[in-house]
């Protein structure tokens, strides 16, 4: 098949994230300058591919200066006729009808740059007949089979930035100085981060938490002078044998949306120790921006590599960070289950040995 291949699609889903652009840079400027095929960008994630088809012609002028950029040129929904939230029966109309544009747009090969939703999409789409290959994106690094997806290096960096600045207003007041970060339902972002911005408390959804055992924390830092204390909180975070906290009751195409939590725990806190407490949430700001140059890298390499793995015919795949290096694992690994912090992770014990607690059973 490789080598009747003259067009690829190229396709960015879900929720957007910093190295989306340099992914398809590197896609058009290998696709083009290696193997001569033409490329085409299609708008607006999978809804792209339904009616009159939303695409444009993609060639190395048009990435030019993309490295750096935040963002999708292309646009993206994480929601739609293709969202799996829902948890519901497939649109099967919605699948043929855009599996026939791409034979009538004469793609060759689609490569859907997504989260663990659009790699389901893909997965589905490549079970239909589609010739697709994945690309791992998501700030959350929840994606099974990779060690690392592109986005999450630069997150993990804001949100380490922003507890840096809430020491130093906690201290000045002698506060609990709470901050909420993103993940949806796994806690990579906060436990990167709290470790690197030296946290008193990590709140993650693999570890339930006792909210007494949060209070403790900082009032045993209280006791031995250390006035004030930061809490990172994932979104997802939950206590033991309660629910997560939500900020709205959902929509027919999409989950309901996670928020609230840090400022529910900064109440209790308070109440328990006395002390003031005051909430940030960083919401989307944890989304935007320019890639660092980690993500920068991993997304060119990515990239990279969907183009050959199409030029390998290994369709029905996803490219990969495994130990260093980059490989490709079938979609079906990847699409059947979210990527949690597992309790045996290493920063946990590190986080523990500088006396961080996650306020769970074992803390
Ligand atoms: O999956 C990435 C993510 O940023 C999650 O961390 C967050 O819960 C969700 O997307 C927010 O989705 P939306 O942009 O639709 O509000």
């Amino acid at each position: 098949m490789a080598g009747s291949i003259k067009q690829i699609g190229v396709l960015t889903g879900g929720g957007d994230a910093p190295g989306l652009n340099a992914v398809l840079r590197a896609v058009v400027k290998t696709a083009t300058n290696i193997y001569g095929w033409k490329v085409v960008g299609i708008e607006d994630g999978f809804e792209g591919l339904l009616g009159e088809t939303l695409t444009r012609p993609l060639d190395p002028t048009d990435v030019r200066g993309l490295l750096p950029r935040g963002g999708t040129i292309l646009g993206t929904v994480s929601r739609g006729h293709f969202a799996t939230q829902t948890g519901g029966a497939k649109d099967e109309s919605a699948y043929r009808e855009a599996i026939h544009n791409c034979e009538r747009l004469g793609l060759d090969a689609l490569i859907v740059i997504g989260g663990e939703g659009s790699q389901r999409t893909a997965y589905d789409f490549w079970q239909m007949g589609l010739p697709v290959v994945g690309v791992p994106k998501t700030i959350d690094n929840d994606l099974v089979g990779t060690d690392m997806t592109f986005g999450f290096d630069t997150a993990m960096e804001f949100a380490t930035q922003a507890i840096d600045r809430l020491h130093t207003t906690a201290e000045s007041h002698d506060r609990v100085m709470l901050v909420e970060v993103m993940g949806r339902d796994v806690g990579w972002i906060a436990l990167q981060a709290g470790v690197a911005g030296g946290a008193d408390v990590i709140l993650i959804p693999e570890i339930p938490f006792y909210l007494e055992k949060a209070a403790a924390r900082v009032a045993e830092r209280d006791a031995c002078g250390a006035h004030f204390s930061v809490v990172v909180v994932a979104e997802g975070a939950h206590p033991a044998g309660g629910e997560q906290v939500y900020q709205d009751s959902g929509q027919p195409d999409r989950a309901r949306r996670l928020g609230g939590i840090a400022e529910r725990v900064g109440e209790g806190i308070s109440l328990l120790t006395g002390k003031e407490s005051r909430a940030v949430v960083l919401g989307h700001l944890q989304r935007g921006g320019r890639p660092t140059p980690f993500d920068r890298a991993l997304a060119s390499a990515y990239g990279s590599a969907a183009v050959r793995a199409i030029a390998k015919d290994k369709f029905g795949h996803m490219v990969a960070l495994r130990n260093h290096e980059i490989v490709t694992v079938p979609l079906e690994q990847c699409v059947m289950s979210i990527k949690c912090v597992p309790a045996n992770h290493y920063l946990i014990g590190v986080a523990r040995d500088l006396s961080i607690s996650f306020a769970g059973e074992n803390d």
